[in-house]
């Protein structure tokens, strides 16, 4: 099986291509490098990989290197809400007119099915004594979750049969292009290294993922081929938890953690997402995963692991924005 994947060299895509490469799976790993190429360090002469540096935008480059594959595995991106608002005009551009390009590109040249990475954070606000699913009312709350909610639709009404749709919960985790912008992986880099930790809304719920369970997952569809692939949504979710919970699972690792709670609040999501049609198909996850990578986690950052670790190479934040 050979599988295009854009944005290779991220958080989530220098990890999922290790693990695909090491299941046997050839790998076409296309990024612009926008953080940088270190992260494929550990793999890069693997026989099953081929490493493209380009851009999504760059459709000669991206349709030669379409045809020699089987599917598509779509990443790349300017990814979250405080990114997007960075750079407004190169985000849309980025996460809507040159995706759907690129999507278009790929079906001309036969792939068979696009795996199109989205996000729960669609869901925003819910009521917190129900779960959302897939069949519930998106409720966006941020420019970010339009761009995915627009793929999705493009997907949705052009492309129906030939298409999943993963929307992935918040990730944590080491990966070796890493992100302490996102909410487990912050609060482990604060609590480790003695800062406040300042929580607003303590008691929303977030659907969170480790990064080992959203490169799993993504495999188990990939090779389930076109039983589970086609014209599909699954929210993928190991576990879903209050900031209040997190605070706690942190405490245990850092029991000096300093939590300051702010009634500042500049995000408002708050929803529990369900799992469970993902998991009737493929399985339930491991439960303690996310306890078990907050351990990990500040282990590695109190034993300095982590050089630079406040750089904002750390971010997704694009580097050197005036040149993508
Ligand atoms: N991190 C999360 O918690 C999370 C949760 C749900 C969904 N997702 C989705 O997973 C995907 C990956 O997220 P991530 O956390 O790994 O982010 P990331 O910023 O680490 O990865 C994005 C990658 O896309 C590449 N890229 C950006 N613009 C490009 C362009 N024009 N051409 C080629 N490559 C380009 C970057 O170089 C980078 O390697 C995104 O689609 C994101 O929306 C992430």
């Amino acid at each position: 099986m050979k599988v295009l994947i854009t944005g290779a060299a991220g958080y989530l895509g220098s990890q999922l291509t290790m693990h695909l490469i090491n299941k046997g799976i050839e790998v076409t790993a296309y990024d612009n490098m926008m953080y940088n190429r270190e992260s494929l360090l550990l793999c890069f002469n693997h026989p099953n990989l081929k490493i493209v540096q380009a851009d999504v935008r760059d459709l000669s480059v991206a349709k030669k290197h379409l045809q020699d594959c089987d599917y598509l595995i779509y990443l790349a991106g300017i990814v979250g809400d405080s990114a997007c608002k960075s750079v407004p005009a190169i985000s849309k551009d980025i996460n809507t007119t040159a995706i759907i390009d690129f999507l278009e590109i790929s079906y001309k040249t036969g792939i068979k099915n696009v795996i199109f990475i989205s996000t729960c954070s669609n869901y925003g606000i819910s009521n917190p004594n129900e779960l959302v699913n897939e069949q519930t009312k998106l409720n966006p709350l941020s420019e970010y979750s339009n761009y995915k909610i627009e793929i999705e639709n493009f997907l949705i009404n052009k492309y129906n049969g030939s298409f999943t749709i993963l929307r992935l919960g918040t990730l944590c985790g080491i990966s070796s292009r890493m992100r302490f912008d996102l909410l487990i992986n912050e609060m482990c880099k604060l609590a480790s290294l003695g800062r406040d930790i300042h929580i607003y809304t303590p008691k929303a719920w977030r659907p969170y993922l480790t990064l080992d369970e959203a490169s799993q997952s993504i495999e188990k569809v990939l090779l389930s081929e076109t039983k589970f692939m086609n014209n599909e949504i699954y929210n993928i979710v190991s576990e879903n938890l209050q900031k209040s919970d997190l605070i706690n699972l942190i405490k245990n690792v850092c029991p000096d953690a300093s939590i300051k709670i702010t009634d500042k609040a500049p995000d408002l999501r708050d929803y529990k997402v369900d799992g469970n049609k993902f998991n009737k198909i493929f399985g339930n996850f491991k439960s303690n995963s996310i306890k078990i990578e907050i351990e990990k986690m500040c282990y590695a950052i109190k034993n300095n692991f982590f050089e630079d670790i406040d750089s904002s190479k750390h971010s997704a934040i694009p580097l050197g924005s005036s040149s993508i």
